[in-house]
């Protein structure tokens, strides 16, 4: 009998606990944009992602304002059904007529600037066109 009120006592604990990592780990995961904006100026990171969005041709197939065409896929709503994780493993690998980028230098240290990027245009939060770097 004790034992059993002890163990119901260790899982609620542990509910709880489980409980208030989800809810710390939701609140950290909302608050931190993986950019910096401010008008048309973005970070530095995000900055080198817009250039490399333009000069590694993504732009080519995937149009200026990232909204893709009869035969690219729209990366703003892209971006929203698509982790991190998948977004590298999509651009460094490659998917059906989608060229594989991990033999790009460029792109594979540049890889965390351009998701930034591509997400802040996502949210709507990034304009499209010029971008400046913030002080
Ligand atoms: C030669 C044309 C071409 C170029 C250049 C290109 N893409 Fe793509 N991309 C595609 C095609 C086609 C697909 C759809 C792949 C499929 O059907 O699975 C795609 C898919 C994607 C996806 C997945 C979208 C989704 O909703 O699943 C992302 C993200 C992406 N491209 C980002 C980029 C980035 C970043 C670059 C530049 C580093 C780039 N692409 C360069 C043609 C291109």
């Amino acid at each position: 009998m004790r034992n059993k009120v002890w163990q119901s006592g260790v899982k609620l604990l542990t509910a709880a606990a489980a409980l208030g990592l989800a809810a710390s780990f939701c609140s950290t995961a909302q608050a931190e944009a993986p950019y910096k904006v401010e008008g048309n100026a973005v970070d530095q990171a995000t900055f080198k992602g817009w250039k490399l969005y333009k000069r590694q041709r993504c732009e080519t197939c995937h149009g200026p304002t990232a909204e893709g065409g009869a035969a690219f896929p729209n990366l703003l709503t892209g971006l929203k059904n698509m982790s991190e994780e998948d977004f590298k493993a999509t651009v460094l690998n490659g998917r059906n007529n989608m060229p594989a980028f991990n033999g790009n230098k460029a792109v594979v240290d540049g890889i965390d600037g351009l998701y930034a990027y591509l997400k802040g245009r996502s949210d709507g939060a990034i304009p499209a066109g010029e971008l400046k770097e913030l002080p």
